[in-house]
């Protein structure tokens, strides 16, 4: 990657790219991705081969369709390093995704690899309105787990001060936002209203702290949610979005200013989206699922890399060139079937978050009875409201459910705090068939 643009862009902030040169630069930088990880990764090579597909064959940036996807199950297939493109001893860090099911997928990193990545959510960062000097409380996980090292890296490089706590161990978390008084936070937002319950548990009213931003993501939040945060914690709440498979945290990050979805962070990444059934790109503004070619990274270059994450590309906002991805409504194996009628836990979030004797805290379970499926909402009743009236709302969010997605579930009224709580990515949905 030598060429004079690609030497300039690197030389500014890429935000301020026009369209034409955004554009310019992507095409430089996918032609270099897909040749490095055709000459370098044998499984890109065969696929490619396969296709009948040359990287000298893609010309503009449309031409990006052509070429073969791959999905979280070619990673499996080639644990734990078989993806890599460079020499081992050119790889400076590994993370790994937990992997619900099966073998983990394991991605790596050279040191400009890492550079990118501290620089993309530094980024990140200053969309979210973080200043250098803040103090950064950073509650995403640390480990193998992209979220707490990722997060750290961009904290440091943005010149803020970044109070390394993790995960878990939600007294303390409480005991350091209280004590060392951070400007912002990031964690998952589900475990931010588990800091928010731990906070009031210690007395002390969640909208006093010093937070004045959530930098938040790892899974998939609805606007509700987000009013329901600010509202709760007197702050800003913003949505970061990344997969390890392409980076980590930043691949994309809402500005503060518009709070209109994540800006995908196009001069690393290319964004398609497409009909998971056929496999056909869709026009921008049209849903489906999210599909990524990374347009810099060299020990894990991802070609065409199914997210399973559903959403649609919207123009740009607070930053014209780079489109938007609406917030996630979720991935395609969260979708629940129900008699016929799909639909996502956050769908049932935004309805339920809109009824204020209920709680955020519920949970799913699907259920069979007899030859047909059914779901429960468990949810805990707000613990100022007595248990009839809770029950009365449980009714309202039936009918509000029955309404507006058309399908007909339980609802149980759970006492509050019975439920299990978040400490990251929170699991909603049981499935008990
Ligand atoms: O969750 C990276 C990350 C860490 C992002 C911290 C943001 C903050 P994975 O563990 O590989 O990586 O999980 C990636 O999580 O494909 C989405 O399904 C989901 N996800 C991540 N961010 C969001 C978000 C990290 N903002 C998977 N909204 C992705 C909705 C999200 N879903």
């Amino acid at each position: 990657m030598t060429d004079a643009v690609v030497d300039a862009a690197r030389d500014r902030d890429a935000t301020a790219l026009s369209l034409d040169e955004l554009r310019a630069l992507q095409l430089e930088r996918l032609q270099w991705s897909v040749h490095h990880a055709y000459e370098n990764v044998p499984f890109s090579r065969l696929a490619f081969q396969k296709a009948g597909i040359h990287p000298d064959d893609i010309r503009t940036l449309a031409d990006v369709a052509r070429l073969p996807f791959t999905t979280k199950s070619d990673l499996r297939e080639y644990y734990p390093f078989g993806m890599f493109a460079v020499p081992m001893a050119d790889v400076r860090r590994i993370h790994a995704s937990s992997g619900t099911t099966g073998r983990p997928t394991v991605v790596g990193y050279t040191q400009e690899d890492l550079d990118n990545w501290a620089e993309l959510v530094a980024r990140s960062l200053r969309a979210a309105g973080v200043q250098p000097g803040w103090k950064v409380h950073n509650a995403y996980g640390y480990g193998l787990f992209t979220g707490g090292l990722g997060a750290h890296a961009g904290i440091e490089r943005l010149g803020a001060t970044v109070i390394p706590m993790s995960g878990g161990q939600t007294a303390r978390q409480v005991q350091l936002i209280h004590d060392f008084e951070p400007d912002a936070i990031m964690c998952t937002p589900t475990y931010l209203l588990t800091i928010a319950d731990a906070l009031e548990a210690a007395g002390i009213d969640p909208r006093s702290t010093s937070l004045k931003v959530g930098i938040l993501g790892a899974e998939p939040w609805t606007n509700e949610m987000r009013r329901q945060i600010e509202q709760r914690l007197n702050i800003d709440a913003v949505d970061i979005y990344g997969l390890s498979e392409v980076m980590g945290p930043g691949v994309a990050m809402e500005a503060v200013a518009t709070k209109d979805g994540p800006h995908i962070w196009e001069d690393h990444f290319l964004p398609e989206i497409i009909d998971p059934e056929t496999g056909e790109p869709v026009p921008d503004g049209q849903p489906g699922e999210l599909v990524f070619t990374s347009l810099t990274k060299q020990a894990f270059p991802v070609i065409r890399y199914r997210t399973r994450d559903l959403t649609r590309l919207l123009p740009g906002s607070a930053y014209p060139a780079m489109r938007r991805m609406e917030k996630i409504t979720g991935r395609d194996d969260d979708m629940i079937i129900l008699r016929g009628v799909n639909l996502f836990p956050t769908q049932i979030e935004e309805i339920a978050l809109g009824i204020e004797t209920l709680t955020p805290h519920f949970i799913l379970e699907l259920t069979r009875q007899g030859h047909l499926d059914a779901l429960t909402v468990r949810i805990e009743r707000h613990p100022d409201i007595d248990a009839a009236t809770a029950v009365a709302a449980a009714e309202v969010l039936k009918l509000r459910i029955k309404t507006s997605i058309g399908t007909s579930v339980d609802v149980t009224i759970e006492e509050p705090g019975s439920l299990p709580r978040s400490e990251g990515k929170y699991k909603r949905l049981y499935d008990l068939r």
